[in-house]
């Protein structure tokens, strides 16, 4: 299996996810601060991947704090992180996990919260794993036997701890014994799909067709796509799902052609305080990611430019929901909260 990130004793390793597919690279963070900025500068990406290091990250920072300041030390480590990227809610979820578990240790010996903070970062780890495979299995039973399904962005072992959401979904129907392949969107600006999806899926010899983002709509229109199944980074109450740019309309193009469009995401990408997602916050990158590719400028010197890392679908576009605790389908305010409290 692809090693996307591991605690190790000496740091938190990373796949550099910048440098590939060129470079299979490994990255050492040496402690929190190193761990933050591995996820800003997207070394490390993807919901549940960003959840991990930042529960790992937690733990690195409380073995190394000052046990005269610890309290104060990890609520800077805690906004610090925090801080890194606004939309994955798996990062604030994590943090939550990691700082609720040291609120109820803070009388102990240094050592024993250390062990037990590093024992719940490698839980949060291990149990992304298998909840990406409980996903593929609730999954796999809806991809069409024989078909094409597309996907958008990277939501597969490279954006979790292992396996992947979207891209589990796919590993469990191809474990199953379907035959089908893979069309994967580029994924404009920052080409997590041709970078990152395509090498993950040739790693596992599983058929993969690299498309630029705005060929999606021509082959949904063609038949030739069983369905679409993308990952989310922050979910709603109603429904609503925030995921990579341009998933919005690969949503509208597949409701327009009559294919089911699937979002696989752990129940830690449920927002249940957001009644719709309006209110999610959406990450604004930088203009250089647009105006060059590779550094070569493509665009006017001092174009305008926007660049959101994020859109959100409406519900109505979404088929169904794959979480490890079952598939979720309209409407979905009743069926996310049932599935958001059932344990
Ligand atoms: O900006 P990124 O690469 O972190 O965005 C990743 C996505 O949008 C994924 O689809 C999402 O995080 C789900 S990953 C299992």
């Amino acid at each position: 299996m692809i090693r996307t990130i591991e605690w190790t004793d000496a740091g938190v390793v990373m796949i550099d996810q910048t440098k590939l597919p060129a470079e299979e690279t490994y990255v050492t963070c040496r402690d929190y601060r190193e761990v933050a900025e591995a996820i800003r500068s997207m070394i490390i990406r993807g919901a549940p991947a960003i959840g991990v290091s930042a529960a790992m990250g937690i733990a690195l920072g409380v073995s190394q704090a000052d046990t005269a300041s610890l309290d104060a030390e990890v609520e800077e480590m805690c906004s610090v992180l925090a801080a890194t990227r606004p939309t994955a809610v798996n990062l604030f979820w994590a943090i939550d996990r990691m700082k609720k578990l040291y609120l109820s240790l803070r009388e102990l010996p240094h050592a024993e919260i250390t062990a037990r903070l590093i024992a719940e970062a490698q839980l949060v780890h291990a149990e992304d794993i298998a909840i990406n495979r409980a996903m593929g299995q609730h999954g796999a039973p809806l991809v069409p036997d024989g078909k094409t399904v597309l996907t958008h962005c990277n939501a597969g072992a490279l954006a979790t701890a292992g396996y992947g959401t979207a891209l589990g979904v796919i590993r469990a129907a191809v474990e199953a014994g379907k035959n089908i392949d893979v069309y994967a969107d580029e994924t404009r600006p920052f080409l997590q799909g041709a970078r990152l999806t395509v090498w993950e899926l040739q790693h596992d010899n599983i058929p993969v067709t690299l498309i630029t983002d705005n060929m999606a709509g021509h082959y949904l229109r063609s038949g030739k796509i069983g369905c679409v199944v993308v990952g989310a980074d922050r979910i709603a109450a109603n429904g609503d799902v925030a995921n990579k740019i341009g998933t919005y309309s690969v949503a509208v193009l597949a409701k327009e052609n009559n294919v089911p469009f699937y979002v696989a995401a752990p129940v830690s990408t449920l927002d249940l305080t957001l009644a719709d997602g309006s209110m999610i916050p959406i990450e604004e990158r930088g203009a250089n990611e647009v105006t060059r590719v590779f550094g070569v400028q493509v665009a006017p010197e001092g174009t305008a430019v926007r660049n959101p890392g994020f859109d959100v679908t409406p519900n109505r576009y979404v088929t169904g929901i794959i979480t490890e605790r079952g598939v979720a389908r309209a409407p979905y305010t009743e069926s996310l909260r049932e599935l958001g409290v059932k344990k």
